[in-house]
């Protein structure tokens, strides 16, 4: 990352706490799936599943990705956030809002319905607002600046399309119409989610795995194809497409995961072994469900948790501990007096715990997708899941506390 990006970014402390945020609300997934077992993943409409997709789509994700943009939007974008001072309040007003959100949807309770779509709703809008300014502003590369705008346009229809979603169903408002869950479930794991990897990730490929930059033409050609495919998924609200025609509709994955394998073959100077090897399982996890997903009678439990809970989440785990290190440095350099060498960047986050982390999210993964279709797996996945998370936030708390241990150093 340039020194100007570093001149530009926010204290370290900000998206840090984002980033400790998301494996906590991951180690929390692993505990509801211990506690309800195989009735969180049996059908897509128990209110146990429902409360572990957004585990995992709002309170994992969600959090390393808000964090990441904090962190990245200087470097991506060539500009950084406005009001960065009103981030703390965001992340602690978002992750009220979640909790309000989850006992809700686990209880159907009218009474915490209207507080969770205020804080939540409000901290995703405002949050939506500075990121866009910051877009605007920008003066980062075009492509990748539109591709992180289109994914933060898709995080505000979610996020009114789920508040919809809730009013409907805690009996706000009449019944949602029937397939309006799919297109807010479309415009949260392939607008938001994947198109912000996709944008973020054509600079930090290269940056931090030392591939080439994927072509800009291929970029448009992704946007244009992902505005496309959003499109036609919520015109089909009325189900007039064949069921066929939406199965082709989880292509992005495919896609995304295929052009990261091919980046990381093509890499002139392969770099950060770990993280590449995170993202090569994520990647294997979701061309796994693009190609399974356009198989006629995969079950969508399947194709679903092997998007929002392996593939994505290791994606945005291994960049979390490499930001990590950096976050560390920054706040190293910051707080030891000018003149005390501090340890080089790479050598801050033990590379052992990294591939501890890996291993333990690895097998995590495989638990949980076989408990999609060995329901007794179920608890087993969960309580694997609880390690694999914790064992991450471990990992990141020692590299985080090096920057007081060497404060403490320098001035003792
Ligand atoms: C303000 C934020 C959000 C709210 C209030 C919200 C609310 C909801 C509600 C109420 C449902 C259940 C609909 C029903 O069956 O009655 C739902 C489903 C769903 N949501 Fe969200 N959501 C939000 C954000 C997100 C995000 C950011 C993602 C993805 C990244 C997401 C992914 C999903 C998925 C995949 C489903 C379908 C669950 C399934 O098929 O089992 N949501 N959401």
């Amino acid at each position: 990352m340039s020194g100007l990006a570093f001149a530009q970014a926010p204290p370290p402390s900000v998206p840090m706490r984002f980033l400790a945020t998301a494996l906590a609300w991951g180690a929390l997934a692993g505990c509801w799936l211990a506690w309800h077992g195989d009735v969180a993943l049996l059908s897509r409409w128990t209110p146990a599943t429902l409360v572990l997709v957004h585990l995992f789509a709002l309170g994992l994700l969600g959090n390393a990705m808000l964090g990441s943009l904090v962190q990245f939007l200087p470097v991506a974008a060539g500009s950084p956030l406005p009001c960065a001072r009103v981030v703390p309040c965001v992340h602690a007003t978002f992750n009220l809002g979640l909790a309000l959100l989850l006992a809700t949807l686990a209880t159907s309770s009218h009474a915490l319905a209207a507080p969770a779509a205020v804080l939540l709703g409000g901290s995703l809008a405002l949050f939506a607002a500075l990121a866009l300014v910051a877009v605007v502003r920008g003066s980062g590369v075009r492509v990748v600046r539109d591709g992180i705008g289109l994914a933060v346009l898709a995080l505000m229809a979610t996020a009114m399309l789920g508040l919809v979603l809730l009013a409907a169903r805690t009996g706000w408002r009449m019944p949602a119409a029937a397939g309006m869950v799919d297109v807010h479930a479309a415009f949260g794991v392939i607008g938001w989610t994947m198109g912000l990897l996709a944008a973020v990730g054509a600079v930090t490929l290269p940056m931090l795995q030392g591939t080439r930059a994927p072509p800009v033409a291929a970029a448009r050609a992704w946007q244009i194809g992902v505005l496309l495919t959003l499109c036609v998924i919520a015109a089909d609200t009325a189900g007039a497409l064949p069921v066929e025609a939406m199965r082709l509709a989880a292509w992005p994955f495919a896609v995304f995961a295929a052009a990261v394998f091919v980046l990381q073959a093509r890499a002139p100077h392969r770099r950060n072994a770990m993280l590449r090897a995170f993202w090569r399982a994520g990647c294997a996890a979701l061309l796994l469900a693009g190609v399974l997903s356009a198989w006629p009678g995969a079950a969508v439990v399947v194709t679903g948790t092997l998007v929002l809970g392996v593939g994505l989440p290791l994606l945005v785990v291994g960049m979390a501990m490499e930001i990590t290190g950096f976050l560390t440095w920054i706040a190293l350099r910051q707080r030891v007096p000018r003149g005390v060498r501090v340890p080089g960047v790479g050598t801050l986050f033990d590379e052992g715990g990294k591939r501890r982390a890996l291993f333990a999210h690895v097998i995590a993964g495989g638990l949980l997708v076989s408990a999609t279709l060995v329901p007794v797996l179920a608890r087993i996945a969960g309580g694997t899941l609880v390690l694999a998370y914790a064992m991450s936030l471990h990992a990141l708390w020692r590299c985080w506390r090096l920057s007081a241990t060497w404060q403490a150093r320098a001035s003792g």
